[in-house]
Order: structure tokens, then C-alpha cells, then sequence
């Protein structure tokens, strides 16, 4: 099979991850394929903020399971000692949430090409946009007049015998 779509359908939303970091140079290129998405009229708006404090996203982990009213045992970051939070202007922004999706998408194929875990996840914004999350957003560096839309979480997965969830192929129509 061609190796992109072979990524593709090799992708999963991975939900366990070993404590190892991921190295610098692995950052780099999965940013790098985030930047590369399509973006509305090439408005090459979106910030790309990379966190890996650990008393940071210990910080968004509990703050996310009291805000959502999540039992003790809850890990929303589900320990990934990576978090890629994308970013837009709040004003002036048309297709913000479009922009950092394919961000994120692009970020976790480029990481399963390279052999980590990740996955998709929204739950940090709800986070990081309240009221008692307004510090963290500073903190971790969000611009000034950005809202954060999408992230990934990423690292090594802890359980990799774990397979692709199935796919409900009937959701298609053909006119030809
Ligand atoms: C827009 C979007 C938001 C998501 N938000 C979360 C989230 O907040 N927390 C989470 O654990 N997973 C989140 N996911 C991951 C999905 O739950 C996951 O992709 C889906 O269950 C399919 O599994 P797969 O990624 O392994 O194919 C999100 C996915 C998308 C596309």
C-alpha cells in the first residue's frame, strides 16, 4: 500500500503513553506538517504553542476533570508528556476552527509516520478559555487576542497492539 495512506489508516487516537519525552527534532517536523496544512486565503494566522512542563499540563489535566466534573481517576491529556495547542485571532478570523483542525490533522499523521502516539482532542480549550484557566493561557504563552481551537496530544504509545477503531462504511452516496 502507498505509505501515505497507509499512515492514514494506520492513525489512531491513542489513550495510554509511555512517560518518555518526545525529542526536539520529532517536534519540529510534526509542527512543520501542521504549518503545512491548507489555510483559508493563506492568511498564515494560527500560533502553534508546544507544552511540555510537566507542572503546566498538570496544571490543564486537573483543571479540565474539576471544570467537566470528571471522576478523580479522569486523565484528559491521558498522561502525554506532549500538548500542541493550536491557536487563532478571536477577531477577524473567518474559518479559525477549519485552519487548526487540518492543523492537528496534518500534526497527528505526521506523528504516527514517525512512530509516536497521539490524538486529536478538544477538552484543553474548554480549559484553557474559562475564567480560572486564564492564567495557564498566559502562562503557556497563547497570544494576546488568540483563542485556542484544537490540539494534539503526543508521545509514545503505551499499549501499540491496540488497533485502529472500525469505521462505519456506510456513509457514502455516489452520483455518476
Ligand atoms: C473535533 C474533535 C474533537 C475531539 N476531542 C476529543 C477530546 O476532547 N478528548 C478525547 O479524548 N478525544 C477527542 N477526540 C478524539 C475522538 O474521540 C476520536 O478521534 C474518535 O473516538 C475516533 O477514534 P480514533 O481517533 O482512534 O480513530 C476528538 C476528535 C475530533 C475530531
Amino acid at each position: 500500500m502507498n505509505q501515505t495512506i497507509e499512515t492514514i489508516m494506520r492513525r489512531k487516537g491513542v489513550k495510554s503513553y509511555t512517560s518518555q519525552q518526545v525529542n526536539e527534532s520529532d517536534i519540529n517536523i510534526i509542527i512543520s506538517a501542521g504549518i503545512a496544512g491548507p489555510i483559508a486565503r493563506n492568511i498564515q494566522n494560527r500560533h502553534f504553542t508546544v507544552v511540555q512542563n510537566k507542572e503546566l499540563l498538570q496544571q490543564i489535566n486537573d483543571g479540565l476533570r474539576v471544570l467537566t466534573d470528571a471522576p478523580s481517576d479522569y486523565n484528559p491529556l491521558y498522561g502525554a508528556p506532549t500538548l500542541i495547542i493550536t491557536s487563532a485571532p478571536i477577531e477577524n478570523a473567518p474559518f479559525a476552527d477549519q485552519n487548526c483542525a487540518i492543523a492537528v490533522e496534518n500534526m497527528t499523521l505526521a506523528a504516527t509516520a514517525l512512530g509516536l502516539g497521539s490524538r486529536y482532542i478538544v477538552s484543553p480549550t474548554r480549559f484553557i478559555e474559562s475564567e480560572i484557566g486564564s492564567t495557564l493561557k498566559q502562562a503557556v504563552g497563547i497570544p494576546k487576542g488568540y483563542r485556542s481551537v484544537a490540539c494534539l496530544i503526543v508521545g509514545y504509545d503505551a499499549d501499540p497492539s491496540q488497533t485502529p477503531v472500525s469505521r462505519n462504511m456506510d456513509v457514502v452516496n455516489y452520483v455518476k
